[in-house]
């Protein structure tokens, strides 16, 4: 996936450097994934909550931008050569593409909820590997991850009702969130 290392930061064993490269490479395609999805979602929202949303993704899409920008440099600190091409995504990618077109807010809402579900539970397994391997990349995910659980609270606060349930529980597909949503 990657290309060889022929150097990497002080005090790190090649072969760790090539594991962090690989959980960093994972959540740079996750992230670049994430960012095109939500301007997807920004542009094909619909219904009387149109501005709200539309607004709300925006600024999601410039952070999840940030966050691959800093997870491709850290790849190239630490000797590697981050892929940032679509095509690359495509084919590295074990999520499928994001399903919904024009829909109502809270249908895109109640996918994203799912959406937020995959990418966050990724970074908190990289987050247990990294402990061991390279606090200072790990540190980076925790930062990222802290944003990403926002934006979540974000999408789920459209989907909670007074009770604190949400209206996707149980949903294991977008299109079953969107329609449990949509209710
Ligand atoms: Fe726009």
């Amino acid at each position: 996936m990657t290309s060889k290392l022929h150097y990497t930061v002080p005090g790190m064993s090649q072969t760790d450097a090539k594991r962090v490269v690989a959980l960093l490479q994972s959540r740079l395609h996750a992230c670049n994934d994430l960012h095109l999805t939500l301007k997807h979602v920004h542009w094909n929202v619909v219904g009387p909550h149109f501005i709200a949303v539309h607004e709300m993704i925006d600024p999601q899409v410039e952070a999840v931008r940030g966050f691959a920008d800093a997870l491709a440099e850290r790849i190239a600190t630490l000797g590697g050569s981050p892929v940032g091409t679509p095509g690359a995504l495509v084919k590295a990618r074990d999520w499928d593409e994001y399903s919904i077109g024009r829909a109502t807010t809270q249908e895109h809402l109640g996918a994203l909820d799912l959406v937020y579900q995959g990418v966050i539970g990724s970074y908190r397994e990289g987050i247990k590997e990294l402990g061991e391997l390279d606090p200072v990349t790990e540190d980076v995910f925790i930062g990222q991850t802290e944003q990403l659980e926002l934006f979540h609270w974000f999408v789920r606060a459209h989907l909670e009702d007074k009770g604190g349930h949400l209206s996707t529980e149980g949903a294991d597909t977008e299109a079953d969130a969107a329609a449990a949503a949509a209710k």
